[in-house]
């Protein structure tokens, strides 16, 4: 997003806060809860399996292979989740790119979100709504000033 339009959209709510729901209507974001708890175990699981042996345990990676956490967020930033999820489905694991299932992938995405402190939901991340959750490495403004 612009800064011009988080700034609109902060000041709009501002002003018009609270109870009137404006700025971003409809939009969804990776801190909104995007996936579940028990799905983020799946991908637990499924990451030790695949990923670790590369990203390592703690997704901090090492020095030929990129971390999963902390600069993972800024990298990703601005991008819709679709965007990772294609990533992952198409170049990884590297030594056997594509070889893991779309349920397998999503659930991998919602451990790596659960790894960088992103709060899960009630409902599961599944391939059909990857392109409506922006990736904003940091909580959207307007969310903060709604509560
Ligand atoms: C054989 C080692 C290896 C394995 C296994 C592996 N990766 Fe990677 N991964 C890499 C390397 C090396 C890169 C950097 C590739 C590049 O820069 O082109 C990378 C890059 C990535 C990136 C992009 C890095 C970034 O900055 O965001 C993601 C996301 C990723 N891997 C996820 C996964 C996931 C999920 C799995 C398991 C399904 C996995 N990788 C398995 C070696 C591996």
């Amino acid at each position: 997003m612009e800064l011009k339009t988080v700034l609109v959209a902060a000041i709009v709510t501002v002003i018009l806060a609270p109870g009137i729901a404006v700025a971003q209507k409809g939009r969804i974001s990776i801190w909104d809860g995007v996936y579940t708890e028990p799905q983020a175990e799946r991908g637990r699981v499924l990451y030790r399996q695949s990923c670790s042996g590369c990203h390592g345990a703690d997704l901090s990676g090492n020095f030929e292979t990129p971390p999963l956490v902390g600069r993972f967020m800024p990298y990703w930033s601005g991008s819709t989740l679709d965007a990772l999820f294609d990533y992952v489905s198409t170049s990884m694991p590297m030594h056997n790119p594509g070889s893991l299932s779309p349920s397998a992938n999503t659930d991998i995405v919602a451990f790596m979100l659960k790894s960088n402190d992103l709060p899960s939901g009630s409902r599961e991340l599944s391939t059909g709504n990857l392109k409506a959750i922006n990736f904003d490495s940091a909580k959207p403004v307007s969310k903060h000033a709604r509560k």
